[in-house]
């Protein structure tokens, strides 16, 4: 493609004006919003009123009176729209770790006798290492396996009280059949619960239209809630009353400020809430969200194909290194809104198209990843993209001392 043929399918975008609600510093071309999304300006003029008025006047006054308490369920039934999933399904609560903690245990509540809990090597680390800590603290009540990605299927069986998989991948950006993996895990009787930190407001999911039990994903990478935003998770309705949550906050009580000494669960999806919600953080994250559902999922996820086709096919068009790999699938059915390529000099190569505006991120030992966030980015700036990325490796700009310095976050 040329970038005037870019430049043509920007005019004809429908997706084109979200763009200006968002506040991005100009000469920067930002790749990284499958990480932590830009501010929305309407999240930044939400967050300094709610600091200002809320906090500022109403004061205590205003877990009622600016609907403060009701916030972690109303934010949570408008995610719930965009997972396919009914607003009493969805809460907003703790972290995507905590939250796959709580599900995790909460499945082995639900499947009493069964002991395994599935995943994939290579998950996402908070995902292994959560369930990690979950078994060790359960002893012979639970144990994780972990096996490669196409041995997942055949390792369901009889013992496994529930699947844990991450939609999609958060190196790779391979997806799982959502479908066809939920009733594969239910046709042995376990519990399916995904991890949709790279799909939420990036691809079209339908939980319910799947059958999934349970679902976990953060709120800073597409719904651009904001750094550290809190997490979202999904409990189908026939699980709620049933599943147990090992984190007993008062949150979750059926009464909280009834100040009883014995834990009481609510009977619905509030007996996942933990402890009190960060109100500043949920303002911020509402805005987002807001956003976000104003814009067609189905166009969505058509136009950040369309940007990670158009980047991989001028990458591989115009960079003749051979070392330079495609590491994501290249169908773009098969994958998220990301696309990675792997080079022995990853790390370089990202640092020195940060220093001239391009905003990608390295993942060890050798991956150069880039996120196609659909409602700010242009086809021109992915074409524009490429030719950068192309021209730092064919120039030799990386090797540089100055690119190798390891950052403590890459
Ligand atoms: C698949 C996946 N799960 C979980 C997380 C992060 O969890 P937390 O928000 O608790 O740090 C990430 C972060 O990138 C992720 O990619």
């Amino acid at each position: 493609m040329t970038r005037e043929e870019a430049c043509s399918r920007d005019a004809a975008d429908p997706l084109a004006r979200f763009a200006e609600a968002f506040a991005l510093p100009d000469g920067v071309i930002y790749l990284d919003g499958n990480s932590l999304g830009p501010p929305p300006l309407a999240a930044q003029a939400r967050l300094a009123e709610a600091a200002r008025s809320e906090w500022g006047e109403g004061l205590i006054r205003s877990w009622n009176s600016a609907g403060w308490i009701d916030a972690p369920l109303r934010v949570g039934g408008k995610i719930a729209r965009l997972v396919g999933a009914k607003p009493q399904e969805v809460a907003v609560a703790d972290s995507t770790s905590v939250n796959l903690f709580k599900l995790a245990a909460g499945a082995l509540s639900l499947r009493p006798g069964r002991t395994t809990i599935l995943s994939e090597t290579g998950n996402f680390p908070t995902d292994l290492y959560t369930l990690q800590g979950l078994a060790a603290l359960l002893g012979e009540r639970a144990q994780l396996k972990a096996v490669a990605p196409e041995e997942v299927v055949d390792a369901i069986d009889e013992d496994t009280a529930v699947v844990v998989l991450t939609h999609i991948h958060y190196k790779s950006a391979r997806r799982w059949d959502m479908a066809a993996d939920t009733a594969a895990a239910q046709a042995k009787g376990a519990l399916m619960l995904w991890d949709l930190c790279h799909s939420v407001g990036a691809v079209a999911v339908d939980l319910n239209g799947v059958g999934a039990d349970l679902g976990v994903g953060c709120s800073y990478k597409y719904l651009n809630g904001g750094p550290g935003a809190p997490a979202f998770l999904f409990v189908a309705q026939r699980h709620q009353g049933a599943i147990r949550s090992p984190l007993t906050g008062w949150m979750g009580h059926a009464q909280p400020f009834a100040f009883e000494d014995g834990y009481r669960p609510a009977a619905d999806i509030r007996a996942q809430i933990t402890g009190t919600p960060p109100i500043l953080a949920l303002a911020a994250l509402e805005a987002g969200v807001d956003l976000q559902l104003e814009a067609d999922p189905a166009r969505v996820e058509a136009k950040g194909r369309a940007l990670s086709d158009l980047f991989i096919a001028q990458v591989e068009a115009h960079c003749t290194d051979p070392a330079l790999k495609l590491a994501s699938p290249r169908d773009a059915a098969r994958r998220g809104l990301h696309v990675s390529f792997a080079h022995p000099q990853g790390y370089a190569i990202v640092q020195a198209l940060i220093a001239r505006g391009v905003i990608g991120d390295f993942r060890a030992p050798d991956i150069a990843r880039f996120g196609f966030s659909p409602l700010f980015l242009s086809f021109a700036q992915v074409w524009d993209a490429a030719a950068e990325l192309c021209e730092v490796i064919g120039s030799g700009a990386w090797d540089n001392p100055q690119f190798r310095a390891r950052a403590a976050v890459t």
